[in-house]
């Protein structure tokens, strides 16, 4: 059987903006994000907390987390590839940190500089200044079943650097499929292997729709009891280190499926529509979730 509540985590202001080319200013981002948060989503990833050489896009990461207005009924958590980013998110006033790892050694060179293995030690670092701080942390593992470079990924590596981030005190674990290749198949034979060991209560879903798999892929999800699902309203986004990935799922399209099944999970529609219509317009780009298309047209 289904949950029968979903926590949607919105990515749209960081996974969403964070491969935009031309710069987004401060007080848009802050706009959209304040926008986000008057929906009723629970949980909104605001920036990262990486190096402004990398992802140039995020580096008013600062001025953003001190600009939103924070409703006290959303998390908002940033990501902290290392204990750097660490320090200066928490300075920025981070309550929640995102530490991301991936289950493919040359991705994970490619997006963090270093070895899954040499990664962990950076996490294990996050995590115990975070456990100090009683700031909570979120992990990711990219390239769940397939990886740009390496192509497909074994199940057995997902469940590893899973359980190492639960280990080592993550709150839950975001699985994602970074460049949309993922199919119901695919994703069985993945979370069969990673619910032995780390129960579903833990884990969320992160699917980018590359290949128009993503709300299928999240149905497989939820039938294994996954209740935490990613998304990024109007279908933004892309990793700047995966190349042909693009957008995550929309997060209008998961909130009309689960409506659509009784799944309930607190996030008024249309407010994420406004704020979908709002993103577009300013990047001169028509939405790419269809129900925001068919309510417009409406
Ligand atoms: P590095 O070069 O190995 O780091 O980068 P380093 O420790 O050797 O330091 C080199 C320079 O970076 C130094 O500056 C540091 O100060 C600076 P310099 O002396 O050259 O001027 N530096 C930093 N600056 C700001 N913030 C920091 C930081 N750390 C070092 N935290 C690093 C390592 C991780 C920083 C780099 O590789 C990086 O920034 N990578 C960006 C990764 C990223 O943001 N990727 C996109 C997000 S992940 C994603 O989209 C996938 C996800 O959505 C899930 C999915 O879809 O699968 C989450
Ligand atoms: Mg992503």
């Amino acid at each position: 059987s289904y949950p029968s509540y979903v926590k949607v985590v919105e990515v749209g202001p960081r996974d969403g903006l964070q491969n935009e080319k031309a710069f987004i200013p401060t007080e848009s981002k802050i706009r959209f994000i304040d926008m986000l948060s008057q929906s009723g989503l629970p949980v909104v990833e605001v920036t990262s907390f990486v190096s402004p050489k990398w992802v140039p896009q995020m580096m008013d990461h600062r001025e953003v987390m001190q600009g939103i207005h924070k409703n006290p009924l959303v998390s908002y958590p940033v990501l902290t590839p290392n204990i750097q980013g660490f320090d200066a998110a928490v300075e920025s006033g981070a309550e929640v940190v995102a530490i991301f790892g991936a289950a493919s050694e040359t991705f994970s060179r490619t997006n963090l500089n270093c070895s899954i293995e040499e990664s962990l030690k950076r996490f294990e670092k996050v995590c115990e200044a975070a456990l100090k701080k009683m700031v909570r942390v979120r992990g990711y593992v990219s390239c769940v079943v397939g990886c740009p470079y390496e192509g497909e990924i074994k199940p057995e590596a997902v469940t590893r650097l899973t359980k190492s981030l639960v280990d080592m005190g993550c709150y839950e674990v975001s699985l994602g499929d970074t460049i949309g290749v993922g199919t119901p198949g695919s994703m069985e034979k993945m979370l069969e292997d990673v619910t032995k060991v780390v129960p579903a209560s833990r884990l969320a879903l992160h699917c980018h729709d590359t290949y128009g798999q993503a709300l299928s892929n999240i149905l497989t999800g939820l039938k294994f009891g996954i209740a935490t699902v990613d998304s990024s309203t109007s279908g933004l986004g892309g990793c700047p280190y995966a190349k042909g990935a693009s957008g995550n799922v929309a997060t209008e399209d998961v909130i009309y499926m689960l409506h659509g099944m009784g799944i309930e999970t607190d996030v008024n529609l249309e407010q994420v529509i406004e704020a979908s219509n709002y993103i577009s317009t300013f990047l001169k780009r028509p939405p790419a979730s269809k129900v925001t298309v068919a309510y417009n047209s409406k």
